[in-house]
């Protein structure tokens, strides 16, 4: 019987997505994947260090782990990811238990480092920076956990300063991957059956920006910085079989009005904009290193709602970064009240070593009224989501369908164009998921709608794995 493996995967959608190229590596030696962990012959933990819980929760997870290790003393426990990057060798030492520890840089030798461990004992390898031939991996195999939808990555890395990140930290410098790598992958993928593709970065639309200096470096001065980003949204989105293009995350300091219009004038590319506000104190966003005021966000806000018909808008808000008083929450309240928010990620304040906000421990906001505020604002988040939820019934929206609804099997959920999540009644005979159908919407709630079957507008078209057993 072949060893199996499971990745157990923390963090945002480019851990997500270097946790199919593990899975992918692993595969390629011949594991198989399983859902226990107790069955599992290596357990593979992604991690994420971008708030304290992230890191409290790796090392609990690891504390459970010991007593399946102590049961079987040739399972293998592996650590990569971004929290890896940051604890190094920490992380053996304070879990005695781990067989290899990996970083972001490094995650095509995965696979060996597993072999080496095998041989040789544990082992820890951190590389302090990517090498661009080995950063997008776009050789590696890849497993993805869906058939039919796909995280592409434009970019790594993040060349901002934005005072309470580390992501900058455990991911290095921007690095752009070219555009034809990108459409070839995107082909490729279209050819599988995929039909919607989110193209991944820290900071899509500064996408380019370093290929472009390296290029007029090289002697060609004419090479422009600019539409780079909104140039790559047209190339994917005319891949023959993509029906929807999605991108994440833009820096609202870098939008542009060429990626307005690029959305607006490409039907694939899906009228949905995370727009990360972070504040709406314009103290606040200077000590942040936004790069943006409030006002400056609202301008962009407002010209993306006209250029884009039918635009939704996300965002992501932190509360109570050191020094936050009551007036700066006050405004971070009016703007979340004037964006009209579709939803908001919102975040306490979580000091992360090495940072720059970390250091202002003087001017930390009490926890007691962090909390208070976080409840205030999301008073203010919910109603303007329930509000959009409720204007969309009577609507008569496409929907990719994504299987049947976690808590009633009579229905199934999909996602609008706007990436809302819908739940509609099963139709009499099979809809797989990738398949496309309009849906009327008849409720609005906070996180979701209810709608009715209209049609069935495409059928999926990946061939399904059939497990060899
Ligand atoms: N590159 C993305 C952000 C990735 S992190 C961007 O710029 O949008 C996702 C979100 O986590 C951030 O937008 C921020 O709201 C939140 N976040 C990051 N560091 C944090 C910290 N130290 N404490 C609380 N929230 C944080
Ligand atoms: Fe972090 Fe700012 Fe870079 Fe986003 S843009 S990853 S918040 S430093
Ligand atoms: Fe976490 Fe790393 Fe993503 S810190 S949010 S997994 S880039």
């Amino acid at each position: 019987m072949s060893k199996r493996y499971v990745v157990q995967t923390f963090g945002c959608q480019m851990n997500e997505h270097d946790s199919e190229r593990i899975a992918g590596l692993l595969e390629s030696d011949g594991y198989e994947k399983t859902n226990d962990q107790s069955d599992a012959d290596v357990i593979v933990l992604n991690t994420c260090c971008i708030r304290e819980n992230a890191d409290n929760k790796l090392y609990g997870a690891l504390g459970n782990m010991k007593r399946l290790k102590d049961k079987n003393p040739d399972l293998q426990i592996m650590v990569g990811g971004c929290l890896a990057q940051k604890d190094k060798e920490m992380i053996q030492q304070k879990a005695g238990h781990v067989d290899v520890v990996f970083g972001t840089h490094n995650v095509h030798r995965a696979g060996e480092l597993l072999n080496q461990a095998r041989s040789s004992g544990p082992v820890t390898e951190i590389w302090e920076a990517a090498d661009p031939d080995e950063a997008f991996a776009s050789a590696l195999p890849a497993k993805p956990e869906l058939d039919y939808k796909a995280w592409l990555t434009i970019q790594v890395g993040c060349d901002n300063s934005c005072a309470f990140c580390i992501v900058p930290s455990v991911r290095g410098e921007e690095i752009s991957r070219p555009a034809e790598d990108i459409v070839a992958e995107a082909e490729r993928l279209a050819g599988a059956g995929v039909s919607e593709i989110t193209l991944l970065g820290q900071n899509v639309n500064s996408y380019g920006r370093d290929l472009a200096l390296k290029a007029r470096h090289a002697g060609n001065p004419d090479v422009k910085l600019r539409p780079a980003f909104a140039n790559l949204l047209r190339s994917v989105a005319a891949v023959e079989g993509i029906r929807r293009l999605r991108y994440t995350s833009p820096h609202p300091k870098d939008m542009t009005t060429d990626v307005f219009e690029a959305m607006a004038q490409t039907p694939a590319v899906m009228p949905h904009l995370h727009f990360p506000l972070q504040s709406g104190s314009n103290a606040i966003l200077k000590a942040m290193h936004r790069g943006y005021t409030a006002q400056r966000y609202l301008e962009k806000l407002a010209e993306a709602r006209e250029t884009i018909p039918d635009l939704a808008v996300t965002t992501d808000i932190i509360v109570g970064f050191p020094g936050e008083s009551e007036e700066d929450f006050q405004a971070t309240m009016a703007v979340a009240a004037e964006a009209r928010f579709d939803h908001a990620f919102t975040f306490v304040y979580s000091p992360r070593p090495g940072t720059e906000a970390a250091q202002l421990s003087d001017v930390f906001c009490d926890p007691a009224e962090v909390k208070e505020r976080f409840a205030r604002l999301r008073t203010v988040i919910e109603r303007n989501a329930l509000a959009h939820n409720l204007a969309r019934v009577g609507v008569i929206d496409e929907v990719m369908v994504e299987g049947p609804s976690k808590t009633d099997s009579d229905r199934l959920t999909g996602r609008t164009g706007q990436n809302k999540l819908v739940h509609f009644p099963k139709p009499d005979g099979p809809l797989r998921a990738g398949s496309y159908a309009t849906v009327k919407v008849t409720e609005g709630h906070t996180s979701y709608l209810v709608g009715e079957l209209v049609e069935i507008t495409a059928r999926a078209t990946h061939r399904t794995r059939i497990a060899v057993l």
